[in-house]
């Protein structure tokens, strides 16, 4: 049967709130309460496109299962992957300034210094292709720095959009002229698909991570963390300790830059205030 032929598949309250637990456990992400039409339209698209029968046999095979395989495909489902090139471009500028200015004081061209830097909830690879056109222009100065990329996210779906680099001709369009003719490669004649070019994605390393994770099990700190527009689905508890695992994983004078709409005003955490968004480790 075509799939608009299919009876409307809805979610009960009962069903709704075990979504939404399970989606604050597992992810961290606070749903709220009125949320249930949200959920219920995307988790529907799931349930249709795997042929379940409803929300019941959905939640017989969640139960079912060992290896957590549909859980993932859940919070693919429900999470807001919502991301552009130079989104909130202050910050990039920000990175820009800081870094010549760290280069300079900390002398990391004089002592084969590798930059790194995380971007913590990368969605779809915006940020860190960003990220990685800013400090490719920088560094071309200083040679002998390394650079380093992790790009992090929950969903392995968005995770496989991000390696794969592509992007259509209307998604770059924020991408300053400076910089969009050595990142991008245009593929094909006939296509509005454009591709990163090596030269920007050498930087970057995509892997799964869950912010819930207890212990963060990075072997080398970092000199900026990029946590943007991820916390807005965080209560202030779970953003507490998000904050103060992250906080554990800066090097001196390394930055944490949330986005525009999060704040860490009234959560305990030791890192210096530098100005809205932006926050040091002391050195
Ligand atoms: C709105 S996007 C933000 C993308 C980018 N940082 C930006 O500011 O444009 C939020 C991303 O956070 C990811 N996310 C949600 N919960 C997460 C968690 N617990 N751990 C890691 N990533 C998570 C989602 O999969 C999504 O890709």
């Amino acid at each position: 049967m075509p799939a608009d032929t299919l009876p409307d598949i809805e979610i009960t309250t009962e069903e709704y709130e075990r979504v939404r637990k399970l989606v604050y456990e597992r992810a961290g992400i606070n749903l709220g309460s009125n949320r249930q039409h949200l959920v219920q339209a995307r988790l529907a698209k799931r349930i249709r496109s795997e042929s379940f029968a409803g929300f019941r046999d959905y939640f017989r095979h969640l139960d079912s299962e060992t290896n957590n395989e549909e859980i993932t495909h859940l919070i693919d489902a429900i999470s807001t992957n919502t991301t552009f090139f130079f989104r909130e471009s202050d910050h990039f500028d920000f990175l820009a300034e800081s870094l010549v200015s760290r280069i300079k004081s900390e002398k990391w061209d004089e002592k084969q210094y590798t930059l790194r830097i995380w971007s913590a909830a990368c969605s779809s690879g915006e940020e860190p292709y960003t990220l990685a056109m800013v400090i490719n222009k920088i560094l071309k100065e200083y040679p002998s720095i390394n650079a380093k990329i992790l790009a992090t996210d929950i969903s392995q779906k968005i995770l496989a959009q991000a390696c794969a680099g592509q992007y259509d001709a209307q998604k770059i369009k924020s991408v300053p002229d400076e910089y969009r003719r050595h990142a991008f490669r245009h593929i094909g004649k006939s296509s509005s698909l454009y591709e990163i070019s090596p030269e920007i994605s050498k930087y970057i390393t995509f892997a799964y991570f869950n912010l819930m994770t207890p212990q963060y099990p990075f072997k080398f700190g970092f000199d900026y963390i990029f946590c943007r527009n991820v916390m807005i689905y965080f209560d202030r508890p779970t953003q507490e300790s998000v904050i103060n695992r992250m906080a554990q994983h800066i090097r001196p004078n390394g930055y944490l830059i949330v986005g525009h709409s999060e704040s860490l005003n009234g959560l305990r955490h030791k890192l210096e205030y530098v100005k809205p968004t932006i926050y040091r480790q002391k050195g």
